[in-house]
């Protein structure tokens, strides 16, 4: 079930058998030469869709615009700064919470906002933790590469050149959503280097394509159905567990 699919009463019959909810949470930002721009926010959402539909929990709408400030420097790209972020965060929560959803789970598809997510969670508890009353609800984030399982097939799938950013592994799971978006591009280097940078233009300078450490032409929509299929397995379990229900 998506959020965004269903019409209001669907929504009040759901909250009377389950009071939880999955939201994909990305970003858009530049995914090196054959990476979608919605890499990040496409990859939760498929996983979460896929897992939703299977076993009958509610999936939120994309939170689909993050923290990217470092991508800047390439076209397309679409940042939030963090304090912006995670005021919209907020509000998500507490409208969610205010019909009274008590799980809420983001599956998380970018790296740039953890940092912003956990402080999104301490801010959104931080009134009942200077009271004596217990917050009613619990918040929870998960990135989904580090889903239980879904590491060891990407290794598997892509011994060398997974990389950091503009992975294999994540290229390949939005060919499997969108095979009409697959981009047949030739890398050079074929590996992309590894290293650090500080803001936006020196990423540029140190990754002048966009990718760190991959090589993402070793993406298919065939690979991308693998992690998927261990992502949404493990998503299941866990999203079902944290809800305390089935369903
Ligand atoms: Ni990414």
């Amino acid at each position: 079930m998506q959020l965004h699919l269903c019409a209001w009463p669907e929504v009040e019959t759901y909250l009377k058998r389950s009071k939880g909810i999955v939201i994909p949470i990305g970003s858009t930002e530049q995914h090196g030469p054959n990476g979608l721009l919605g890499t990040d926010a496409l990859c939760p959402e498929i996983i979460a869709r896929e897992a939703g539909e299977e076993a009958g929990f509610l999936v939120g709408p994309t939170f689909n615009v993050g923290c990217a400030q470092h991508h800047l420097a390439f076209p397309g790209t679409i940042t939030l700064r963090p304090s912006t972020m995670m005021a919209a965060m907020e509000d998500w929560i507490d409208s969610l919470v205010r019909h009274g959803f008590r799980q809420i789970y983001f599956l998380n598809g970018h790296g740039g906002n953890i940092g912003t997510i956990q402080a999104t969670f301490a801010e959104s508890y931080a009134p009942w933790s200077f009271d004596a009353d217990p917050c009613p609800y619990t918040l929870k984030f998960r990135n989904w590469w580090e889903l239980p399982g879904v590491m060891d097939v990407c290794k598997q799938l892509f011994p060398t050149g997974d990389g950091s950013h503009a992975t294999a592994s994540e290229v390949a799971v939005t060919y499997y959503g969108y095979p009409q978006a697959v981009k047949d591009v030739s890398m050079s280097p074929k590996i992309a280097p590894e290293g650090d940078f500080t803001d936006a233009a020196d990423y540029r300078r140190n990754f002048p394509d966009g990718r760190i450490g991959s090589d993402p032409s070793q993406a298919t929509p065939e690979k991308g159905a693998k992690i998927v299929a261990a992502a949404k397995k493990a998503l299941i379990k866990e999203a079902q567990a944290f809800f305390g229900a089935k369903g």
